[in-house]
Order: structure tokens, then sequence, then C-alpha cells
């Protein structure tokens, strides 16, 4: 798993006592959230479909003082979902936090799209996703309230070229947010979401840039001057959770270094003649 590289803005206790469950938490983005979430005192459950992934991330979360349950999961299995809630409430007797970050994702025109791969995609992303919140609903509630975070992505907005199954079942989930935001705000449940961009050193921003060579490219896009990284994500997944956003819900903040901002027209100001004297 990915270190955590800078110190964190947060102090360690920031959760102290709670019960966080992280989907697609063996690798990338859910792996550095898992880490941030122990690190600030929640012990964590980790599901995904490869134990082999949650056993590194697991010993982490044990290094840094925290306890960790591993599950094997598939988000698209509504059973397996309702199950990993029993046995979670089983081991730690109730859940605060919920983060979907398990994904799917790959490259492909739209017209060439299987409808196997289109599903795979969407099921894994849409419905995985809402698997897992109705799984954990009533946990949730029960625990008094909680907060729940879905990652989505910047090009939800946009569009998304050679990404139509992932673009529109992140679309969805963002929908998702919102209506669930409204649904079970009255339950002291929070639903927020956080959209990076292209994160480095993930298996997104390899099978999705790396491999077709448009990482400099997008770089030069950023206006803040650099690809956002796990932490930094990890870091806006710790302020959505924590006491500092109690009354933030149905929100999506960006994590990109403002690329979706027209970062596509980032390289015009050399061009421009300058009307300084
Ligand atoms: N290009 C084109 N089609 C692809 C593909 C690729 N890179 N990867 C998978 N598919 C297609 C498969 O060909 C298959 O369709 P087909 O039988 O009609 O050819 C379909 O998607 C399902 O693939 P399969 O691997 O059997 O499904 P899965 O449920 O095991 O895998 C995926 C799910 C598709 C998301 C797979 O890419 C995966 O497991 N990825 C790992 C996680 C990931 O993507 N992380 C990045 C997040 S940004």
């Amino acid at each position: 798993m990915t270190p955590e590289t800078q110190p964190s803005p947060f102090q360690p206790n920031l959760l102290a006592g709670q019960i966080a469950l992280v989907t697609g938490g063996g690798t990338g983005i859910g792996a550095g959230i898992s880490q941030a979430l122990a690190r600030h005192g929640a012990d964590i459950v980790l599901a995904s479909r490869r134990r082999a992934h949650l056993e590194p991330v697991a010993a982490q979360v044990q290094q840094l003082g925290r306890e960790a349950l591993v599950r094997e999961l598939d988000v698209r299995d509504s059973e397996a979902c309702e199950r990993v809630v029993e046995q979670t409430l089983d081991r730690f007797g109730r859940i605060d936090l919920l983060v979907n970050s398990a994904a799917g994702n790959f490259l492909a025109r739209a017209a060439e799209l299987s409808e196997k791969g289109w599903r795979a995609v969407v099921e894994i992303v849409l419905n995985g996703t809402f698997n897992m919140s109705q799984a954990v609903y009533p946990a949730l509630r029960d625990s008094g309230g909680g907060s729940i975070v879905n990652i989505t992505t910047t090009y939800v907005g946009s569009g998304a070229p050679f990404m139509a199954h992932s673009g529109a079942a992140k679309a969805g989930v963002l929908n998702l947010t919102r209506t669930l935001a409204v649904e079970w705000g009255g339950d002291g449940i929070r639903v927020n979401a956080v959209a990076p961009g292209l994160v480095e050193g993930t298996e997104g921003a390899r099978r999705l840039a790396e491999s077709i060579g448009v990482v400099d490219d997008y770089r030069e896009r950023v206006p803040l001057g650099r690809l956002v990284s796990i932490d930094d994500v990890a870091a806006t997944v710790l302020f959505l959770t924590s006491d500092a956003a109690s009354q933030i819900t149905g929100v999506e903040i960006t994590v990109d270094g403002g690329e979706s901002l027209g970062g596509a027209f980032k390289q015009l100001g050399s061009r421009l003649p300058s009307t300084e004297a």
C-alpha cells in the first residue's frame, strides 16, 4: 500500500472510537483512505474482491494500533454486502462510516464496448455503491447517525469519452449521493462525494493515462502544477467524515488541482500578448 507521505493536518484523535467500512480498501485510493482513517483513530473493515490485496493493508492498520477486519466482497452481490455488515456488527457492535471506493474502469470506444464490459463497470460502480449503502443504512441509523463518502470523478460533469460505462455510473453515484443525503439526513446520516482527478500511483492512473502516454499532458493542464496524490484524496475524506463537516451533506468536493476548471486552456496564457509596458 502507499504510505502516507505528508504529515496530517488533522488531530490524530479525529475519528477516535469510530468503525469504518471501506470497499475497495485493498488498493490505491481505498487503501490510502483506510490507512488515513486508521491513523486518525478508526477501526477498519476492509472489503474487496481479493483477500491478497487486503491483508497488507490490514497489517498496516494494525501497526497504527487499530483493529482491522478483512472480508472478501464483490459489491455487485447485495446479499454479500449485507453479510459483511452483519459480520462487522458481530465484531465491533456498530458502524459509523462507509467509504464506497470499489470501482472498475478501462478505456474503450463506446461503439466497441461489449455488453458484459458495460455491465461489469456499471454494476461495480453504481449498483455496488447502492448495495453497500443500503446494507449499511440500518447500522448507521442505529449508531445514531454516521457518514458515507462516495468516490466519484471529475469527468462526471464533462462527459467521459472512452469511459462511457464509468462516466455514466459515476454520474449515477453523484445523483445517489444527493438523493440519500436528503432521504437519510433525518437519521443523522451525511452522504457526500469526493471527485478526484488523475491520482498518481493508482491503478486508474496506470490503466487510463500511463498506458497511453498522456500523463505529462494532463499534468501540464493542472493549474496547481502537480497530479493529486492518494493523501490529497484521503485528507478530503477525513474532513468529510469528521465533525468539521457536521452540517455538510449531499456535496461533491473536487480534488484535482483545478484541472477540470478549463485546464486545457491554461497554455493560452503563455501565448497571449502582454499589455504590460
Ligand atoms: N478492455 C476492453 N474490455 C475489457 C477490459 C479492457 N481493458 N477489461 C475488461 N473488459 C471486458 C471483458 O472483455 C469482459 O467482456 P467480454 O467478455 O464481452 O469480452 C467484461 O469487460 C468483463 O470483464 P471481466 O474481467 O470478466 O469482469 P470482472 O467483473 O472480473 O472485471 C473490470 C471488472 C472489467 C472492471 C476489470 O477491468 C477489473 O477487475 N478491473 C480492476 C479494477 C479497476 O478497474 N481499477 C481501476 C479503477 S479506475
